[in-house]
């Protein structure tokens, strides 16, 4: 990558993309001197596509069944649309081995809790919130990590608090989380990836 030019990210995001909405909001705003270069979902109808498209970002679907080995069409991909970063927003599928070593320490996940205790194949979601609840902990929040071939074990970048009120259910935590994973994303993302945060 040129130190001087922004890094070019990619996106890979199966749900409704409101992580990637505020990536590309923060680059519009003139926050975060990265752009958005290619979303990538495994569902065709994933609400980050949608936004992809109305903002003019190439987009592209990569589902198990169309594609015999799906990592192989990422890299692909990614390759063609000279992506430096990868980041993981709402994509649950492991990330494989070839992937990993075509982008060493590229590539990161935002988690919507705190780590390693409430991450782990099956922690995702609802059931995160519904599993921070049960705990009876005082506070969650979400983490942002490097990905390695495990499920949420990669070195942690960055974790903000968020509280858990005795009222909370699984959905008004989920949202209370989400709208501190907008604001940390792109701080994360400015922080470790741009060469010059101060833009310039
Ligand atoms: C977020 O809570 C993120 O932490 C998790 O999946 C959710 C994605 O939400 N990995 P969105 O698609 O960005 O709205």
């Amino acid at each position: 990558m040129d130190s001087r030019a922004q890094p070019r990210l990619a996106v890979l995001a199966s749900g409704g993309g409101s992580n990637l909405q505020a990536l590309i909001d923060a680059h519009a705003r003139g926050d975060l001197p990265a752009l958005v270069a290619l979303v990538i979902a495994n569902r065709a109808a994933a609400g980050a596509l949608e936004r992809a498209r109305r903002h003019g970002i190439p987009a592209a679907f990569v589902g198990r069944k169309q594609h015999a080995d799906p990592d192989a069409r990422i890299l692909e991909l990614l390759r063609e649309h000279r992506v430096d970063v990868v980041v993981l927003a709402g994509w649950l599928a492991l990330v494989g081995p070839q992937l990993l070593a075509a982008y060493p320490e590229r590539v990161l996940n935002i988690h919507p809790g705190p780590l390693p205790r409430f991450g782990g194949k099956g922690m995702y979601g609802q059931h995160v919130h519904a599993a921070v609840i049960a705990a009876g902990v005082a506070a969650t929040g979400p983490t942002v990590h490097l990905v390695d071939e495990r499920y949420d074990e990669g070195p942690i970048l960055a974790h903000v608090e968020v509280p858990v009120h005795p009222a909370d259910t699984p959905e008004s935590l989920a949202q209370r989380v989400l709208r501190e994973e907008h604001d940390l994303l792109w701080r994360v993302i400015r922080d470790h990836f741009c060469a010059n945060s101060s833009g310039g």
